[in-house]
């Protein structure tokens, strides 16, 4: 189904997103033929530039990111419909003149007052922009017309930042006009999670405390800090990756049952869980959590810089570049169950995944295997590099005497479905053209993530270079992390 005509406003239209994942995104859909009729794109840039010369700009940068083999003509006709404008929000007279030209546009092309205004600028510019685009009226629906505005990632940078920009933005739209971006959300393998526990009737029964031993969510990078320092430096693991993406994962493994796939239903379900996580006091944030920090090494073959020797990087940094945690959840069907999460960055390999390990067998039988012997149940999500679902088990050696060994069953999504390689924004935008605003973020959602990490946030910045401890670039991260587990007499998965 195409979604209603629209102009589709881009903040940062000369940025690396729009280049990168937005226009190649748009063109995707486009050429599944989902993109709205009639549409138009309107770039608003900080320096007036020609339609020309963005259109051209943003061709090359199709070319260059594009997933599937481009389609001139596809990719002209969507890049054709873009007008370049100047709007900055320190001079408001250039808002109303954005009002003018997409009251134009609505006029000209037929796309009806509806604006889908997607701001792919840094976070310190999106209640300065909602502000302006509000009080020349962009932000003001009518009954028959929608107005959405769409924010990347990251939101905040702390509990209180958080809060503070959802009243910010609150003050000038409704939430339902808001799509808080994660773009983990556009994975297929991540959105797979709700269908994999509520359209089976197998796993639910057995998902919860009384099957479950422990939940482990890995997200591992190879890639290092790269040119990204300044941004990173001020950062840290924790900050970039677990408040957003890993608790996208950790919630969707452990909400409760939404009465309706709906967003009300999904994001109340999402939000009361994360809520749900024990906020830590400063000594327990301390002893579930290990931060660490890359040194010089290699990664597949390349060699890479000590982190602190990386451009825009201070040189006596503490900020880590690797952060596992043990988190709790006090609900009833999660409560003694740990959850251990772990990411970062130089490592030897890249990997997300969620690992369920169940409880062991009460009582083996089999001689010849003690019941601690056996190999675990794992049923393991695979988000990347393998895309699938893999269970493992334990099963009997062929031969005349009983002998036990762990196995693996394996769903690969590449071997049942074709899906044409995507930027994996296209679900994402397509949604909010449509107003589906189940796979973006609530802000009781985002305030509620916050919430659980602000513990280790303090913890951390009072301990200083206290407690920090150091990796090599190349290797599986900390050996601190593998204590973490074993003092509960568990360990990290190992790839099989
Ligand atoms: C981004 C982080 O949000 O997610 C990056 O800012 C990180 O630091 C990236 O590399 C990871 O995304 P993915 O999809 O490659 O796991």
């Amino acid at each position: 189904r195409k979604p209603e005509p629209c102009c589709f406003v881009i903040f940062g239209a000369t940025g690396d997103l729009t280049h990168r994942l937005i226009i190649p995104a748009l063109y995707n859909l486009a050429e599944s033929g989902l993109l709205p009729e009639p549409f138009c794109i309107v770039g608003v840039v900080r320096k007036q530039m020609s339609d020309q010369d963005l259109r051209q700009s943003l061709m090359e940068g199709l070319k260059r990111h594009a997933t599937r083999p481009v389609k001139i003509d596809i990719a002209e006709k969507v890049l054709n419909c873009l007008t370049c404008i100047e709007a900055d929000p320190s001079d408001p007279s250039s808002f109303d003149a954005l009002n003018g030209v997409c009251e134009g546009l609505a006029t000209k092309t037929g796309t009806c007052g509806n604006r889908l205004f997607y701001l792919a600028v840094p976070p310190t510019a999106f209640a300065p922009i909602a502000e302006q685009l509000a009080r020349v009226g962009l932000l003001r629906e009518t009954s028959g017309t929608w107005r959405r505005l769409v924010v990347e990632k990251p939101f905040g940078t702390d509990l209180a930042s958080a809060r503070s920009l959802n009243a910010r933005l609150l003050k000038f739209a409704n939430e339902h006009q808001i799509y808080r971006i994660d773009h983990y959300l556009g994975k297929e393998t991540v959105q797979n999670i709700l269908v994999l526990r509520f359209a089976n009737g197998m796993f639910e029964p057995i998902w919860n405390r009384n099957h479950i031993d422990h939940i482990q969510i890995t997200v591992e990078e190879k890639l290092s800090v790269g040119h990204r320092g300044s941004f990173y430096d001020a950062t840290g693991a924790l900050r970039d990756m677990v408040p957003n993406h890993l608790f996208q994962l950790l919630s969707l493994v452990t909400m409760e049952p939404p009465t309706r796939f709906e967003a009300h239903s999904v994001r109340s379900q999402k939000a009361e869980v994360l809520a749900a996580i024990q906020t830590q006091t400063p000594e327990e944030a301390l002893r579930n959590s290990v931060r660490g920090q890359y040194h010089a090494g290699q990664v597949g073959g390349e060699a890479v810089v000590d982190y602190r020797s990386a451009p825009n990087v201070k040189p006596d940094s503490t900020t880590e570049t690797y952060a596992a945690l043990k988190l709790t959840i006090d609900n009833w069907r999660w409560a003694g169950v740990p959850f251990y999460l772990r990411t970062g960055k130089a490592l030897g390999l890249k990997r997300t995944e969620v690992a369920i390990k169940f409880k062991q067998a009460p009582f083996a039988m089999f001689r010849c295997t003690p019941v601690d012997q056996l190999s675990h149940n794992y049923l393991v999500i695979g988000i990347e590099p393998a895309e699938g679902i893999t269970m493992q088990f334990n099963t009997k050696v062929p031969g005349p005497s009983i002998s036990i060994d762990g196995v693996e069953m394996k769903f690969r999504y590449k071997d049942y479905f074709h899906a044409a390689p995507s930027t994996g924004y296209e679900t994402l935008i397509y949604d909010c053209m449509t107003g589906d605003n189940i796979l973006f973020q609530r802000a009781d959602g985002v305030e509620a993530g916050w919430q659980a990490v602000q513990p280790f946030l303090d913890a951390w910045k009072k301990a200083g270079a206290d407690g920090l401890v150091g990796y090599e670039a190349g290797s599986e991260g900390p050996r601190e992390a593998d204590d973490l587990l074993a003092r509960d007499g568990n360990q990290w998965r190992e790839l099989t």
